[in-house]
C-alpha cells in the first residue's frame, strides 16, 4: 500500500475507516473507522494477515442501529431532527475483559454544526457485530469532541478535546466502560490540540496530537509521560509541517515491535486526493515512528509501514 493513495479491500473496495483504530482479537486485527456513506457511521474491516490485506467485516454503526438505554443519561438519537445523520467522527473500539464486551467511544455532532461537542458509545458481544448505541453525552458536563480510549492494564482512558478544543482532557472509565468515572487529568490549556493518539512503552507514554485546522494536515505534535495522569511534557514537533501530509488517527505496535503512526487524508466532504476532494476515495499513510529517550520521529516513506 502507498502512503497517501487510495486503499482498498480484497474484493477491489474503497477501504472507509477514517479517524479510527485497530484491535487485535483472537488472532485477527480489526480496523474500525468513520464511514460517512449513506446510513453508515463506523465500518470495521478484518484482517488475518497483520494488516497486509483487509476484508470489508461489517458496517457496525448506522444511522439504524439498535438503540439502548444505560444508567447514564444520554441522547440517544442517531439521526437530528431533520431526519438527516450526525456525525460519530474518530470512533475508538476497546475490548473490556471485565464485561466481555466489546466498547466503543466516538465523537458525537448533530451533523449541522460542531456545538454538541458530545461522546457517544456502543457495545457489541462480537468484535464485528452489530453495535448497540447507548447514546452520547458530555463527560460532567465538559465540551468533549475529537477523542481516543486507551488500555492501560486493567485500566480504560478516554481522551478528548474539551473547551471549545483549548484542552485536553483525561479520563478514567467505568468498570463496564459506559461512563467516564474520574478526571484524572487536563493537560495542554489554552493549545488547542486535536486527533490524539496515544502508545505506551517500557513505562513511559507517548501522545500525538494535530493542530486545530480541521481536516487540512497540520504540523504534529508528540509530548511524553511517566504517568498518564501526572505531567505531559512540552509538545514538540512531530514529522514536518504537514505531518507528511496526514492527521493522526492512531498508534499501534506491529507483531515485529515496531510503532506505527496511521494517519488520514480525507476531508468531511470526501477524502482529500490530489487537492480534491473525491467521496469515494480513501486515502491513509502509514509511518514509522523512532522513539528514542531524546525524541519521537516520524520516518517518512512512500511504501505505507505496517
Ligand atoms: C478536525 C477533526 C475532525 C473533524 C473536523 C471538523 O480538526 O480532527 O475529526 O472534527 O475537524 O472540521
Amino acid at each position: 500500500m502507498i502512503n497517501g493513495e487510495l486503499w482498498t479491500d480484497i474484493d477491489g473496495k474503497p477501504i472507509h475507516a477514517h479517524g479510527g483504530c485497530r484491535l487485535y482479537h483472537n488472532g485477527k486485527l480489526y480496523w474500525y473507522g468513520e464511514d460517512r456513506r449513506d446510513n453508515v457511521y463506523v465500518s470495521c474491516y478484518v484482517s488475518e494477515d497483520d494488516g497486509q490485506t483487509w476484508a470489508f467485516a461489517n458496517h457496525v454503526l448506522t444511522a439504524d442501529s439498535p438503540t439502548q438505554k444505560t444508567r447514564v443519561e444520554a441522547d440517544l438519537s442517531l439521526r437530528n431532527p431533520s431526519g438527516g445523520k450526525v456525525n460519530l467522527e474518530r470512533p475508538k473500539v476497546i475490548y473490556n475483559q471485565k464485561t466481555k464486551k466489546f466498547v466503543l467511544w466516538a465523537h458525537y455532532e448533530n451533523g449541522e454544526n460542531y456545538l454538541k461537542a458530545g461522546a457517544a458509545v456502543a457495545t457489541c458481544d462480537t468484535p464485528d457485530g452489530d453495535f448497540v448505541y447507548h447514546g452520547s453525552f458530555r463527560p460532567y458536563g465538559e465540551m468533549s469532541r475529537d477523542c481516543t480510549l486507551f488500555v492501560d492494564g486493567d485500566k480504560v482512558y478516554f481522551i478528548s478535546a474539551a473547551r471549545d478544543n483549548a484542552d485536553l482532557h483525561f479520563y478514567l472509565l467505568s468498570e463496564d466502560c459506559l461512563n467516564v468515572s474520574r478526571l484524572v487529568n487536563r493537560a495542554f490549556s489554552n493549545e488547542f490540540r486535536e486527533a490524539p493518539a496515544i502508545i505506551k512503552q517500557d513505562g513511559k507514554y507517548l501522545l500525538i496530537t494535530s493542530e486545530c485546522t480541521g481536516w487540512k494536515a497540520n504540523q504534529g505534535g508528540y509530548s511524553v509521560a511517566d504517568d498518564i495522569e501526572g505531567v505531559w511534557s512540552d509538545i514538540q514537533p512531530f514529522g514536518d509541517k504537514t505531518t507528511y501530509g496526514s492527521q493522526s488517527a492512531f498508534l499501534y505496535r506491529n507483531p515485529q515491535g515496531d510503532i506505527v503512526f496511521f494517519g488520514d487524508r480525507w476531508g468531511g466532504n470526501g477524502f482529500l486526493h490530489g487537492g480534491k476532494f473525491i467521496y469515494e476515495d480513501s486515502a491513509y499513510v502509514g509511518y514509522k515512528i523512532e522513539w528514542t529517550k531524546q525524541s519521537a520521529v516520524l520516518i517518512p516513506s512512500n511504501e505505507a509501514f505496517i
